[in-house]
């Protein structure tokens, strides 16, 4: 398949890249390279051999957007432009929406009007919001979001269900990460974080490359193991993979799918720093902290609708995890 693949030069986008060209499919990346470096493009081609096409171009830019669906007869598109810093989206929620929603709307109605009717569309386990039970399953529908990030990833699942009864020729996948990390074992690309991370294995990974002085650990009385919140981390490898069956099964079928990509296991904030302590080979000072606000103490993922509809299950466990971004890591701090 040609696949448009919006925000392709950022973390999970030039991991999917990776993985589509791997199997086969025509590769055409637009990115404003907001988020991401132009040399992304390089390191994919190291990788897979081959360069994509690559259009540095704005979601929001209608005419722009117009060019790039005239200039190339798509047949999916991967959706992945947008902002995703949740405190960020907190402090300007205007920002969140028009990038996130202003800009989707704009790529939906060209897929609209150059009949592209297969789409894979990033959303976010933030969207069960506190309201349901482990594992979260996609039966569950949408939650109460607590802030605005989360709300544009909940609206954009309403806009393309709509979108879809209105279309009955339209196939939407709509994925649903848990927490993304790790990079490529190539150590090419991995997650380049803007300014002080939020996300945990970006800190620990900062705190490793001696940029940051210890981790804060986000409150250590949850009713979990250790007392640490909990999450289902999963390689970005596997999540890339996850977007190649989820195109896939998009382009044979019909419809709007919701399906949730985790390992269905989750683990402690102390867990996870404890394979980071293996996989770098030192101890690594943290702190423990009050509870961060908004901060759920368990979270992970049903993952029977992912295996049963795509056939995917994600193989690489939590030390594969960080010896990959230890390793990303130590490329970064070279450069
Ligand atoms: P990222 O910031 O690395 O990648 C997003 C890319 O989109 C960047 O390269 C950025 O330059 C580009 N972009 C942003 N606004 C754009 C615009 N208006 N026009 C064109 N390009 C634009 O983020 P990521 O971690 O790769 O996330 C990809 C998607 O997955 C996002 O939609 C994000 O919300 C979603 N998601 C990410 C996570 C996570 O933990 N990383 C979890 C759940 C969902
Ligand atoms: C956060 C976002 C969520 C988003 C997800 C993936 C919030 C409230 N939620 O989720 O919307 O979809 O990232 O991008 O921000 N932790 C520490 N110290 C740190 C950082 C994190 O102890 O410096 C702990 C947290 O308290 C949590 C776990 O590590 O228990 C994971 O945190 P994080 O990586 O921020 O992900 P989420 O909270 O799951």
């Amino acid at each position: 398949m040609k696949i448009l693949v919006t925000g392709g030069t950022g973390y999970i986008g030039s991991h999917t890249c990776v993985e589509l060209i791997a199997e086969g499919h025509e590769v055409i990346i637009l990115d404003n390279l907001y988020n991401s470096r132009i040399d992304v493009l390089d390191k994919i081609e190291q990788i897979s051999g081959v360069r994509p096409k690559f259009y540095e171009a704005d979601i929001l830019d209608k005419e722009g957007l117009e060019k790039v669906f005239a200039e190339n007869d798509f047949d999916a598109v991967i959706h992945f432009a947008g902002y995703k810093a949740v405190g960020e989206s907190v402090s300007i929620p205007l920002t969140y929406y028009e990038n996130n929603i202003s800009g989707s709307i704009n790529l939906y109605q060209m897929m609209k009007k150059y009949k592209v009717r297969n789409l894979v569309f990033s959303s976010s386990a933030t969207v069960y919001g506190d309201d349901f039970e482990v594992p979260f399953k996609e039966e569950y529908g949408l939650g109460t979001t607590t802030n605005p990030y989360g709300t544009t990833k909940k609206m954009n699942e309403m806009i393309i269900t709509d979108m879809d009864i209105a279309e009955p020729e339209n196939s939407s996948v709509l994925l649903r990460y848990f927490n993304p990390i790790g990079a490529h074992e190539s150590g090419l690309i991995g997650e380049i974080p803007n300014g002080i991370p939020n996300n945990l294995v970006p800190y620990i990974a900062q705190v490793v490359s001696g940029q940051r002085d210890y981790l804060r650990v986000w409150g250590n009385d949850y009713d979990t193991v250790d007392g640490t919140g909990v999450r289902d981390y999963i390689h970005v490898v596997d999540l890339a993979r996850a977007h190649v069956k989820a195109i896939e099964y998009a382009a044979s079928h019909k419809g709007t799918e919701v399906i949730n990509i985790g390992t269905g296991k989750g683990y402690s904030v102390l867990e996870v720093l404890h394979a980071y302590e293996k996989a770098c080979g030192h101890e690594i000072p943290y702190q423990i902290m009050e509870r961060r606000p908004g901060d759920i103490a368990v979270c992970y993922a049903d993952t029977k609708k992912a295996e049963g509809l795509l056939g995917f299950k994600a193989e690489y466990d939590i030390d594969r995890m960080c010896e990959d971004s230890y390793r990303f890591t130590c490329n970064l701090s070279k450069e």
